[in-house]
C-alpha cells in the first residue's frame, strides 16, 4: 500500500480497541506507530520507582522533558496501576507541554504515521489526514480488559476494573488541558459490537473514503 504522507490520528477512551486499531492500520499502510499512552505511562513509571508523589507536578515535568524513548520498556509499562497513574501525571498541563514536541516529529519525521491517544486530532496533530475517534462501552472495555490482563496474570474483577474505567474516563475528559474530546472533523467509530477483525475492516472504510476525499 502506497502511503504517501497519510497521518492517521487514533483517539478513543480507555480500552475502547484504538491500540489495536491503530496498530494494524500502521501495518496495513507500511507506517511508523506511536502509542502516545506509552509516554504518558513512563512518566507515571519514573515517578513510582522514585518514591515520588504524582501530584508533584515540578518532578513529573521533569521526567517527562527527561526520558529517552529507547528506555521505553513496554513490559513495565502494561500494568493496572501504571494506567491510573499516567491518567494522573496527564492532567499536569506542563507534562503535556513536555511531551508534545516529540510527538509532532514523529508525526513528521517520514512519509506519514499512526498516532493514538486522546489529543492526537485535537492538539498534537490537528491537521492529520484522517481522524478516528474510537468508543466502546464502559461495560465492553471493562470486560476487553478483564481478559487482557488476566492473560498477563494480574487478577481483578470485573466490577473493579469497570470503576477503573470509569474514574480514566472522568479524569481524561474532565481534566481542563487537551481533554479526550472528539475533534470536530473525526469519524465515530463504535466498536461495542465488533470484533477485531470487524473493527479493522470498519476503520480501514473510513480511511480510504478520506484519502479518495
Ligand atoms: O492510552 P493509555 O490507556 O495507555 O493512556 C494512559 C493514560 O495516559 C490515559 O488515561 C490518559 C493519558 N494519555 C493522555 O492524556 N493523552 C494521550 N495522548 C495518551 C494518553
Amino acid at each position: 500500500q502506497q502511503a504517501d504522507g497519510l497521518v492517521i490520528a487514533v483517539d478513543g477512551p480507555a480500552a475502547s480497541g484504538k491500540g489495536t486499531l491503530a496498530r494494524r492500520l500502521a501495518a496495513h499502510y507500511g507506517l511508523p506507530y506511536l502509542d502516545t499512552g506509552l509516554l504518558y505511562r513512563m512518566v507515571a513509571r519514573t515517578m513510582l520507582d522514585a518514591g515520588k508523589a504524582l501530584d508533584d507536578a515540578q518532578a513529573a515535568t521533569a521526567s517527562a522533558a527527561g526520558f529517552d524513548d529507547a528506555a521505553i520498556d513496554e513490559s513495565r509499562l502494561r500494568g493496572r496501576e501504571i494506567g491510573e497513574a499516567a491518567s494522573v501525571v496527564a492532567a499536569i498541563p506542563a507534562v503535556r507541554r513536555a511531551l508534545i514536541d516529540r510527538q509532532r516529529r514523529f508525526a513528521a519525521a517520514g512519509e506519514g504515521a499512526v498516532l493514538d491517544g486522546r489529543d492526537i486530532g485535537t492538539v498534537i496533530c490537528p491537521e492529520a489526514t484522517v481522524k478516528l475517534f474510537v468508543t466502546a462501552t464502559p461495560e465492553v472495555r471493562a470486560a476487553r480488559r478483564h481478559k487482557e490482563l488476566a492473560g498477563r496474570g494480574e487478577a481483578a474483577t470485573l466490577d473493579g476494573i469497570l470503576a477503573d474505567i470509569r474514574r480514566r474516563d472522568a479524569r481524561d475528559s474532565g481534566r481542563g488541558d487537551a481533554p479526550l474530546k472528539a475533534a470536530e472533523d473525526a469519524v465515530q467509530l463504535d466498536t461495542s459490537a465488533l470484533g477485531v477483525e470487524e473493527a479493522f475492516q470498519a476503520a480501514l472504510a473510513i480511511v480510504e473514503d478520506r484519502r479518495r476525499g
